[in-house]
């Protein structure tokens, strides 16, 4: 069988305007880059989750570019068809100028093909879109701000707290921004949001609404001692991992995930 041909972000955007869900799960390697590939996941989010599922720390916090330098080049070394997007990690994106540099290091050798930042910091997407560095926001929940919030806990609860993220959600896109991550808000929030937003919203914990959905790889195959209440574990009813992925690609494009239970 010929290979699908790599996506692009039009093909992201065009399948947000044709009402087709966006499958994405995390990936750290190369061998699971490779079934995540080939179970048809449309992005593979080499997130600084890793800090925490494959580093063993506590938080994204210590994880250093050139860590996710050399976990972008692992994964883009066996992905075919799936769009790779790395995070720029805690303090890589300080500045404009810092984040570019930065970025240039995910895609120049990394292989990223977009790098994503936490938080409203519009000038610095500004100054990175003009560089031609696509880029990925992220609102709600934000792990690398974890010692300001005090606990991993749902954000836009209260009125004004998620006047704000829609604020910040359409100056990101205005900023050039091309995705957007909600993490942890609201399943009506994201609703209001993904429908203001002409780019796709890609949710964790921010209901069925979102253009599209992402795991953490190994919340989702029950590797994770304690998984938030937004996760399932796809591998408690598949005969295999790939099965596993497989089903989670599946339970996405067809809507069925995530059910109100796992949604706030
Ligand atoms: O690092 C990560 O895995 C992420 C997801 C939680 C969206 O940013």
């Amino acid at each position: 069988m010929k290979p699908s041909p790599a996506l692009t972000l039009k093909d992201l955007q065009a399948m947000k305007r044709s009402g087709e869900k966006i499958s994405c799960l995390t990936a750290y390697d190369a061998s699971f880059s490779a079934v995540i590939d080939q179970a048809g996941i449309d992005i593979m989010l080499v997130g600084d989750s890793l800090g925490m599922t494959v580093q063993g720390h506590c938080s994204t916090l210590p994880v250093s570019i050139s860590d996710m330098v050399y976990h972008s080049q692992c994964v883009s070394r066996t992905r075919s068809r799936s769009f790779v997007m790395t995070d720029l990690p805690f303090m890589s994106y300080a500045t404009p100028l810092q984040a570019a540099k930065n970025a240039a290091k995910l895609m120049q050798s990394g292989g990223a093909q977009m790098v994503k930042l936490e938080g409203a910091n519009v000038e610095t997407i500004r100054f990175l879109v003009t560089q031609g560095i696509p880029v990925c926001g992220h609102l709600g929940l934000l792990p690398q701000h974890i010692n300001q919030l005090g606990s991993y806990s749902v954000q836009g609860k209260e009125p004004a707290q998620a006047e704000q993220i829609l604020a910040d959600a359409l100056a990101i896109e205005q900023a050039g921004a091309q995705l957007l991550v909600l993490e942890c808000i609201p399943a009506q929030l994201a609703k209001t949001i993904s429908q203001q937003l002409t780019i796709p919203t890609i949710g964790i914990g921010a209901g069925i609404d979102c253009d599209g959905q992402v795991l953490v790889l190994h919340d989702m195959l029950g590797i994770t001692p304690h998984t938030a209440r937004f996760s399932k574990n796809f591998l408690a009813d598949a005969p295999s991992i790939s099965a596993a992925i497989g089903n989670y690609h599946q339970a996405v494009k067809q809507a069925q995930f995530p059910a109100p239970e796992h949604s706030y």
